[in-house]
Parts: structure tokens; sequence; C-alpha cells
């Protein structure tokens, strides 16, 4: 069945979701409401903060299941439709029914990790959800919420002093949630124009339609879009709903990983075969924008400055679009045209990509001014064959350089069929100078981006021999 912008509004557009425990159907919204303004303008659930309004601070975090889990959200670039068949818990719904505190509540009272309480709400859910997850990592699990007067060592503390306690009876019931819970004879009524694919045949079909649509996957780009500057994107296309973009296999030597894998299962699949990969992943954003955002729309938005394309290109990574019924595949770097011009067609849609599954020379480093949740001013990437003491195969990807994520091709020929030693990789560095003319912005001046560049690549020399070159290892 070909499917339009107007058979899918009438398709599928009434939305239902469980609400802090009890199912919700949402009608009559526009496409692009999101989760945040919706709480607080029509259901006077004030508890979840608006801060930024930009994904940054954390402030209305909230805690979304569904089949994959639970995982914390942030509910201002989150758009209603994305909810369709999930269990949404506000912070209102992370005490008891009967107004029991949850453990991690309790914890920030004993500990005093509180003061003027704007964060307080954001923090609770972030760290209820790491709670009900068994997750540990504070730091990394809260670095996405942002706190301007406690000070972050006693929320830290509360967080360790809640992991023993037991999951409240009340934060496990959202898994067993199912759509026949909410009216089933309501949904499906006409709705604005938008549209939620359930597999990538109808979501190839409906864009081929549909050229001049935007498509939504994580909104962590998207939503700014809204929030900020205040666009109308529809028609629109919901991507979450598409599960065969959202498989990660490992196969003959290379991950396959579709459009739809966020950020932070992406990190979960690589971290052990290419850890630096891993790493880098863990310095991208926050957890609440992991947890949303995909590999797809990182790389279909084209950024000069995203963290996945320089590792993936430094890893020989093949992209694969669909358009209609036709697949092609490219090599990633061949997918930059120039500032925010991709080689894709109207129509066409990132698939997935492909890449190794192992590369032990990988290392990854991002610059940016804050260790956590910041874009990166520069993010070099190195893989470099050595056969005996000869450099046999370079690629070197840097994003924060160009317009584009852009390989240092003069660095990499000054590397091949030369002798792996600080004066090859000091030369190459100075070659450098001749791949890029970056830009001067907010996050850094056009000399400081090439010097550090130049600087990453002697980095990545020592790094390989086993000097302690990060400040992570540097610190006591
Ligand atoms: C607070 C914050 C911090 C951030 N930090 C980082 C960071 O550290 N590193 C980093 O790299 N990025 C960062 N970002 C940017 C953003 O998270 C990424 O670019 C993200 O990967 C975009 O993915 P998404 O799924 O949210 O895309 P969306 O916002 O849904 O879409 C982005 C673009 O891609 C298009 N698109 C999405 N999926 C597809 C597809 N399958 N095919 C074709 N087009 C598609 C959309 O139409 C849109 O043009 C940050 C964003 C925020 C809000
Ligand atoms: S209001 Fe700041 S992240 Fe949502
Ligand atoms: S307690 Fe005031 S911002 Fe955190």
């Amino acid at each position: 069945m070909a499917v339009n912008a107007e058979t899918a509004v009438g398709l599928r557009m009434s939305i239902a979701f469980l609400l802090n425990g009890t199912p919700v159907l949402v009608e009559g919204q526009p496409p692009t409401r999101t989760l945040l303004d919706w709480l607080r303008d029509s259901r006077g659930l004030c508890g979840t903060k608006e801060g930024c309004n930009e994904g940054d601070c954390g402030a209305c975090t909230v805690m979304v299941t569904d089949e994959g889990g639970s995982r914390a959200l942030n509910a201002c670039i989150l758009f209603l439709p994305q909810l369709d068949g999930k269990a949404v818990r506000t912070v209102e719904g992370i005490s008891g029914p009967d107004g029991q505190m949850h453990p991690v509540q309790k914890a920030m009272v004993t500990h005093h990790g509180s003061q003027c309480g704007f964060c307080t709400p954001g923090f609770v859910v972030s760290m209820a959800v790491a709670h009900l997850n068994g997750a540990t990592d504070h730091d990394d699990q809260l670095a996405g919420n942002l706190c301007r007067c406690t000070g972050y060592a006693p929320i830290i503390r509360a967080a360790e002093a809640a992991e023993t306690e037991p999951v409240p009876d009340w934060m496990k019931t959202d898994s067993a949630f199912s759509l026949a819970q909410v009216s089933p004879g309501v949904r499906g009524q006409a709705a604005p124009a938008a549209f939620i694919p359930r597999d990538s045949d109808e979501l190839a079909q409906w864009f081929l339609a549909n050229p001049g649509a935007t498509l939504i996957a994580g909104a962590t780009d998207v939503g700014l879009w809204v929030t900020k500057q205040l666009r109308d994107l529809q028609p629109v296309a919901f991507l979450n709903g598409v599960k065969d973009l959202q498989g990660i296999e490992a196969q003959g030597g290379q991950f396959h990983v579709g459009a739809c894998v966020t950020i932070a299962a992406l990190r979960a699949a690589v971290a052990k075969r290419l850890p630096s990969f891993g790493e880098l992943l863990r310095r991208y954003a926050s957890e609440q924008v992991r947890n949303a955002a995909t590999i797809g729309g990182n790389i279909a938005n084209g950024s000069p400055i995203g963290d996945g394309p320089p590792a993936l290109i430094a890893l020989g990574a093949t992209l694969h679009l669909r358009r209609g019924d036709e697949m092609r595949s490219l090599p990633l770097e061949d997918f930059f045209l120039d500032y925010r011009k991709q080689d894709r067609r109207p129509g066409e849609f990132v698939a997935g990509v492909s890449f190794p599954d192992a590369a032990p020379a990988l290392r990854c480093y991002k610059i940016s001014k804050r260790f956590d949740q910041d874009i990166s001013a520069v993010c070099g990437c190195f893989n470099v064959t050595v056969d005996g003491d000869v450099v046999t195969r370079a690629r070197i990807a840097f994003g924060g350089m160009a317009g584009v994520p852009k390989r240092a091709t003069l660095a990499e020929a000054a590397l091949v069929g030369g002798p792996w030693t600080l004066a090859t990789v000091k030369a190459a560095a100075q070659a450098m100078a001749a791949d890029f003319t970056p830009l001067s912005d907010m996050r850094a001046s056009a000399d400081y981006r090439l010097a550090a560049a130049q600087n990453l690549m002697i980095r990545y020399f020592h790094d390989l021999a086993g000097v302690p070159v990060s400040v992570l290892e540097a610190s006591p």
C-alpha cells in the first residue's frame, strides 16, 4: 500500500502512553509539541522544570520505559509522538502512590543535596533511573544535570547512599505496560500531518512521496529547531517506531548498525571491541542526550563538529542510504560534500552504517571546553597500521577543522611508507597545516584548532607507545 502524508495522517496519529502509571490518550496536538510543554501547560505537572529548553541542563528529565528498558530523557526536546506506546514517569511519579519518598529522595534530604531546588526534580529522576537500572557510574549518569548552587559532591553522596536500597515496587510497573491498556478503540483518529512508520519499507514509501518532509529520529538536533528557532516542520515522520533500523549486528568482522540505533546503545556495543570509540561516545553530550540521539541523525545532519563521523571515517566506515526500494552504499567521507551539504537525494534517508569490529590502533580524542556534556572544538581520530617499522596505512579524520568532517589526507600521505618514528609523526603534523583551514568561533580560534590537531598527532604516537596521555590517566 502506498503511504502518503494524507493517509498517514488518517492512519496513526492518536498518541497513547502511560503517564505516572495512568494511561493517557493525546489527540489534536501539533506533532512537534514537546512533552515538557504538554506536561506543564496541559497537565499541570510543573515538577518537571524548564531550564535551558535545549537539552543542556537536565532540569526537565523524565523517565521513559519501553521494551528496551527505562532511560532518562530530556522532556524539552522530546516530541509527544515519540512517546507513543511507551511509559513516562515524571518527578511526581517517582514518589510512591501514597506519597512515600523514593530512596534517592530520602538520600538527597539526608545528604543536603538541594538548596534552591530548581534542579532537584531533574536530578531525582536521573538518580531514580540509575537506581532502577543498577547503574553506579554516578558522574556519567548525572553529567547532564546542572546544579548552580548545591555543588555536586552532596548529590553524588546521595546517589551512592541510595545504591543499596531496594527499588520501590511502583518503579517496576512501567515495564509491564502494554498499549492495550489505553482504550484501543479510540486510537487511530485523524491528527496533524505526521507519520510514525513501523518499518523502513513504510518509511521509504512515505519519504519518497513526501521528499520535503522532516525526519525526526532522536530530536536532539530537530528539537532545538522547534524550541529555539520556532520552526514549523510539518510534515514530519518519527523514526523511533522503525524497529528494523534499530539493530546492531556483528558479522564478518564488521559492525552493521541501523540508523536509529541510539548513541547509548552504540556505546554499549562497541565499548569492548573499540574501546577508544566507546570512550569518545561516553564524552558525547550526556546520558539523557545519548539515550535519545541516533547515529543516523548524527551522520545525516552533516555537522562539522559531530563526534560520530570522525571516528567512523577513521575506521573506514561505509554508509548505507535508501530511497524507495533503491539502496546504495558509499564511503562515509564521500557523504559530506560541503558545509551542511551531503550526498543525499530528495526522499533518500540514512539506513545504516558498517565498520570494522576491531581496530587496535584506533584512538579518538575529543577536545572541548568542558569534559562532560560539551560539543567538540576539535575531535581527532587516528587509525594507523604499522608493519614492522613501516607505516602501511593511515586513516586520520577530524571534526571541527573544516566545514565537514574531513580526512587529513596530506598528513596520511606523509606517514605512509615512512618509518613509525617521532620524526615522521612530526612531519605529518606539519603537513596537516595544509590539510585544513579551520574557522575561529566561540569554541576555539583557528590557530588553537590547528595547534591542537597537530599536537593530537604527536599524542597519538606516544599513546600507541603506552605513555599515559589522557588527563584521566594523569589524575590521582
Ligand atoms: C545538549 C546537547 C549536546 C550535544 N552534544 C553532542 C556531542 O557531544 N557530540 C555530537 O556529535 N553531537 C552532540 N549533539 C548533537 C546531537 O545530539 C547529534 O547530532 C545527534 O546524533 C542527532 O541525532 P538525532 O537522532 O537526535 O537526530 P535528529 O535531531 O532527530 O535529526 C537530526 C537531522 O538528521 C536528520 N535525520 C535523522 N535521522 C535520519 C535518517 N535516518 N536519515 C536521514 N536523515 C535523518 C533529521 O531530519 C535532521 O535533519 C548534542 C545535542 C544536544 C542537544
Ligand atoms: S530544560 Fe534544560 S535540558 Fe530540558
Ligand atoms: S539546588 Fe539550586 S540549582 Fe541545584
